[in-house]
């Protein structure tokens, strides 16, 4: 089945209260427009368009990142969602086959509820819940799963206002028939809108058939408010631990791990209480992260073990098996097999080969206040305490550092670098000072007294 998605995201959403647009407020994340965006591409459409109206440069450039292969169209007046629609058209121009219109708004929809919409026969079919409390969604007017028209709220007489089934504005329907409807449509009800739902009364009207396909109203969910994009954090958050569990994760304490919409893990991975996933983390199975670490952007590799309280930032690549302990920050680094980084310390912009140990409080300088540099240390190394190694510098395999150098110099493969001032001992100068002080301080008391 050839398929073309369109998302809607012009509207305003006024009551978020936000210099933001609305689709571009975060869950697990990621933009909600990139939500709609994932379960839509999980249809493998031939075409997507993305129509935007407020904060439209801004959303076009969010959509461009997200999903580089959507095109993306100006609603310059939101004159309602059949308005949108149309402004869409012109970007399906020579498709044939079925149209899905989403909200860009609407975070929850599974992938498999629009598949079922996709393969419904219907010419145009609708994807409708039962609400718990229908407040102002626009009525299903159906006999069965066969869908008469579809009524707004404003638009509904008090019978119609009865009914429970509800639009929740996902639609799908073959593309010229869509095009030919939502040309039609006029604006004349209660809102002076040029409303999609109208298209189901004027395909019956050209004996076209239209249906109903159901779900589940938390699929619907919107967002409108800060207090819905919180609960729909806390939804999308349980839905992530849940599916991580299913997939053979073991978490300590599901509530307090917090998924990105894009986090992979792996089987047999334990996750520690407090636990926070960004953007882009993937992790391969039997890894182990341990308490309050925060990660991003970063891939771990089979076995690894890190934290507690690590920080683990973009470009962070770590090999089999390598240990990362308490009170480390990783950015931009490669960490080869084995590699060992046990407390305080941080890897910014490094290359470190298999098996190194790098010691307590090292530090890679590697901004010079307008350019950063690289570091890199061979395999099997070892990295002395409290050693700042000041890029760009190379330290070679099997080498070591003395604790407390600062390493301005490529150091050759097994050689020692001392790079500190030589210690000095000076017999008997401690007891003399101490002495000298205690004397002083038995002196004052005295003349306090
Ligand atoms: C719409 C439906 C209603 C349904 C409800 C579900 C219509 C006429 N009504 O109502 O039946 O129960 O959604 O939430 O379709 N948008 C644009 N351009 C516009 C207007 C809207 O892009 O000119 C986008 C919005 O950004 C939003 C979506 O379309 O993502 C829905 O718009 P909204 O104003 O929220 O529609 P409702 O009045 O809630
Ligand atoms: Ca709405």
């Amino acid at each position: 089945m050839t398929i073309a998605l369109i998302v809607l995201a012009a509207g305003q959403g006024t009551r978020m209260n936000s210099d933001l647009p609305k689709v571009l407020h975060q869950i697990g994340a990621a933009p909600l427009v990139a939500h709609a965006l994932a379960a839509g591409r999980s249809l493998e459409p031939e075409r997507v368009v993305v129509v935007t109206g407020h904060g439209a440069e801004q959303v076009g450039k969010a959509v461009a990142k997200i999903d580089p292969e959507a095109q993306i169209v100006l609603q310059e007046e939101q004159l309602g969602t059949g308005h949108a629609v149309q402004q869409a058209l012109p970007a399906l121009e020579g498709f044939a086959g079925r149209v899905l219109v989403l909200y860009g708004d609407t975070p929850f929809i599974r992938p498999e509820t629009l598949e079922g919409l996709a393969e419904s026969t219907a010419d145009v079919t609708v994807l409708g819940f039962e609400a718990a409390d229908p407040g102002r969604y626009g009525r299903l007017v159906a006999k069965g799963a066969a869908l008469e028209r579809i009524v707004e709220f404003k638009d509904a007489t008090e019978d119609e206002r009865k009914i429970t089934l509800c639009n929740s504005g996902v639609i799908a329907c073959d593309a010229a028939l869509l095009a030919d409807l939502v040309n039609g449509l006029r604006n004349e009800n209660a809102s002076g809108e040029y409303y999609l739902t109208d298209i189901i009364e004027a395909a019956r009207a050209i004996g076209k058939s239209a249906e109903v396909v159901t779900c589940d109203e938390a699929e619907t969910l919107g967002i409108n408010t800060r207090a819905e994009l919180a609960q729909a954090e806390a939804l999308f958050q349980s839905r992530m631990r849940a599916e991580a569990m299913e997939n053979g994760v073991t978490m300590i304490d599901p509530s307090t791990v917090y998924f990105a919409l894009d986090t992979y893990i792996g089987r047999d991975v334990v996750i520690g209480p407090n636990v926070v996933f960004g953007p882009a983390v993937t992790i391969e199975s039997s890894a182990r992260i341990e308490a309050f670490c925060h990660l991003e952007g970063c891939h771990i590799s089979r076995g690894a073990t890190i934290g507690p309280f690590a920080r683990l930032r973009p470009g962070a690549e770590l090999s089999e098996d390598v240990h990362i302990g308490n009170f480390v920050e990783v950015k931009n680094a490669i960490l080869g097999e084995g590699v060992k980084v046990g407390h305080l310390t941080y890897l910014g912009d490094a290359d470190i080969g298999e098996h190194t140990n790098i010691g307590a409080g090292t530090v890679t300088c590697n901004y010079d206040g307008v350019f950063k540099h690289r570091t890199t240390i061979g395999a099997n190394a070892f990295i002395g305490s409290d050693t700042m190694l000041v890029a760009p510098v190379t330290v070679g395999a099997g080498a070591l550092t003395a604790s407390g150098s600062v390493i301005t110099e490529d150091v050759p493969p097994e050689a020692v670098a001392l790079g500190r001032a030589k210690q000095v001992n000076k017999p008997g100068l401690a007891k003399k000072l101490f002495d000298k002080l205690r004397a002083e301080k038995a002196r004052r008391m005295k003349k306090d007294q």
